[in-house]
């Protein structure tokens, strides 16, 4: 097994649930390093039972992993096919980047691939959740509730940028728990002038602070119909821009427009880091499980996904075709609160 693209909470828990179920029934499992440049190069290390012990509760991923896509490789693929000529089937742990090699080499060479959704962007259409998410959404919303008591106690204005490049689930969910006052997402685009008369209304109620989360995918939009973003022009090997800095933007913005003293908390990769939770643990394991199985079976292009309350299989190819959006009637719930 394989993991790839940006790290996050659970890795390891599938790591551990993929090994400890095929060990079970008799299989020998073989960790690949570093993603997609690991199937490159041919880095591997054995995964026994000893190796995947006590890695339930750890962040990061015992594995590695990294942005390399092999179709951009010179030779990429090729090396890739002969090294999994050495492997009855591959496990591949990823987000949409990850996955869709996975479906590509599946489509287009016949590979054995079997998927795993994870991201804390939980932007997958594949599945209802992907594990990483739920801890990136109980960090943020943590740092959301901390920001509140300051925020209160200077009357301020407090922007809290968090990830979830182009789709803004960490924000709305982190937003909504954490009671933000304002949220801004990619897909749903509040004007610049709409976000700053909300926080006046709310100023002018005898409210001297106000929290505004912001997704890092989220450009500045004008009742002009301009927009306005600050992503680097550097891209990675899937052709993603580095994203960030979208909170400072917003933060002048809105400290010019209100008057009002306004500060900004960048979470980062904190929200990547350190140990997942209880639900992500589960999931993490359940999504393991189900994939050790889909190998037994054979059910190559397959990938675990959680629908409902239940882990079924549905083709990798389907799950990475087009990103999941926040539907505008969650975004509405949350702005139920807003202002
Ligand atoms: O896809 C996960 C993610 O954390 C995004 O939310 C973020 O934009 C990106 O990865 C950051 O990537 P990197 O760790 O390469 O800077």
């Amino acid at each position: 097994m394989l993991t790839g693209g940006g790290d996050c909470p659970g890795l390891n828990a599938v790591i551990r649930s993929v090994a400890r179920s095929s060990i079970d029934h008799g299989d020998e499992v073989v960790g690949v390093l570093r993603g997609w440049r690991g199937m490159i190069e041919g880095q591997t290390r054995p995964l026994g039972g000893h190796e995947v012990s006590g890695l339930l509760p750890r962040g990061g991923t015992i594995l590695r992993t990294s942005r390399t896509n092999p179709f951009d490789v010179d030779g990429g693929i090729e090396r890739v096919l002969e090294h999994m000529r050495g492997l009855d089937a591959l496990v591949a742990i990823g987000g949409e980047d990850t996955l869709g090699v996975a479906a590509r080499l599946h489509t287009e060479h016949g590979a054995h691939v079997v998927g795993i959704p994870k991201t804390i962007d939980n932007d997958l259409r594949g599945t209802d959740y992907t594990f990483g998410f739920d801890t990136a959404v109980s960090i943020a919303t943590e740092a959301i509730d901390r920001l509140h008591s300051t925020a209160e106690s200077h009357d301020r204005v407090m922007v809290c940028e968090v990830m979830g490049r182009h789709t803004g689930w960490i924000a709305v969910m982190a937003g909504m728990a954490g009671g933000a006052d304002v949220i801004l997402i990619p897909e749903l685009p509040m004007t610049v002038e709409h976000c700053c008369d909300l926080i006046k209304n709310r100023h002018a109620r005898g409210k001297d602070f106000s929290i505004v989360v912001v997704s890092e995918g989220y450009e500045l939009h004008y009742e002009s119909g301009e927009s306005r973003g600050v992503a680097s022009a550097d891209v990675d090997a899937f052709g993603h821009a580095r994203l960030g800095g979208v909170g400072a933007a917003l933060a002048s913005e809105i400290e010019d427009r209100t008057g009002f003293e306004t500060r900004v908390t960048t979470l980062g990769h904190i929200q990547r880091g350190g140990s997942p939770t209880a639900r992500d643990r589960v999931l993490a394991t359940r999504y393991g499980l189900k994939a050790a199985e889909l190998v037994r079976e054979g059910a190559w292009g397959m990938m675990a996904s959680l629908r409902g309350d239940e882990i079924v299989a549905v083709p990798i190819a389907e799950a990475v075709a087009e990103l999941k959006l926040v539907p505008q009637e969650l975004y509405d719930q949350a702005a139920v609160f807003f202002g």
